[in-house]
């Protein structure tokens, strides 16, 4: 079965995210070099930095390739027109679950830019009639990332041992999960909330309503 392509772009309050092209690989490079020891302990793929400008356009010819075939989207955070982070939907076995992924640049965490990326990339996959949860996983030791799908109103779906494979990393792998009915239900008591409150949306923590 040919997966449905995932979208290439979406605008959230602050943010928009779109597909990194392989025309974008000087920007990819030096937001990457500018967060080299802040990702190193997370990311796995930092142990491959620095890297050349001919390796990085074939990694993102295949990203461009995959996504055209229906696979992941990798895709820059941008903010007033600056690159913040990276962000993405992955596909992994199940066909209908897709996992969100994402760093933001040293000098802009702490704002709500991983929760707000994650919460319209939630949004995303549910609008792809396959998909039934969405995942998001990381390394127990990674607080912060685990605070972004807590904030969200994800359920954690448990921990597993993992290989370790970033420095900062402990080797246990949390996954928290979300599924379409639950998502639904977060957005609906929002929305209330945001009416009864006569404000925008609240944007943490998210409950669903009679839970
Ligand atoms: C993990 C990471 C992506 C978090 O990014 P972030 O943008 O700082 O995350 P958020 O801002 O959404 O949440 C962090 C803080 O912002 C605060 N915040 C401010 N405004 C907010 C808003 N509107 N909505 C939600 N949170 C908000 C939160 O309270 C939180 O503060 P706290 O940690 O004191 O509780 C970032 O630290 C990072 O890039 N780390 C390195 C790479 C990495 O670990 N990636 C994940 C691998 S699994």
């Amino acid at each position: 079965m040919v997966a449905v392509q995932l979208p290439e772009a979406v605008r959230s309050r602050r943010l928009l995210l779109r597909r990194w092209t392989v025309d974008d690989v000087d920007l990819l490079a030096a937001a990457v070099a500018n967060n080299i020891e802040h990702l190193r302990p997370w990311m796995p793929w930092v142990a491959d930095e620095p890297m050349a400008r001919s390796d990085r356009a074939a990694v993102m010819h295949d990203w461009d390739r995959s996504w055209r075939s229906g696979g992941d989207v990798v895709m820059a955070m941008v903010l007033d027109d600056g690159v913040v982070g990276g962000t993405g939907l992955h596909r992994g076995r199940d066909p209908r679950c897709l996992e969100i992924g994402y760093w933001v640049d040293r000098d802009h965490t702490g704002q709500g830019l991983a929760t707000e990326a994650a919460e319209t990339l939630t949004g995303v996959a549910f609008s792809m009639p396959d998909i039934e949860t969405v995942e998001i996983h990381h390394d127990r030791a990674n607080v912060a990332s685990g605070a972004v799908p807590a904030r969200l109103g994800y359920a954690c779906a448990g921990e597993r041992p993992d290989r370790v494979q970033a420095p900062g990393e402990c080797g246990i792998d949390c996954t928290w999960r979300v599924t379409r009915a639950r998502w639904a239900a977060l957005r609906a008591s929002q929305l209330a909330a945001a009416r009864i409150s006569g404000r925008g949306p609240r944007r943490r923590p998210m409950r669903p309503a009679g839970r």
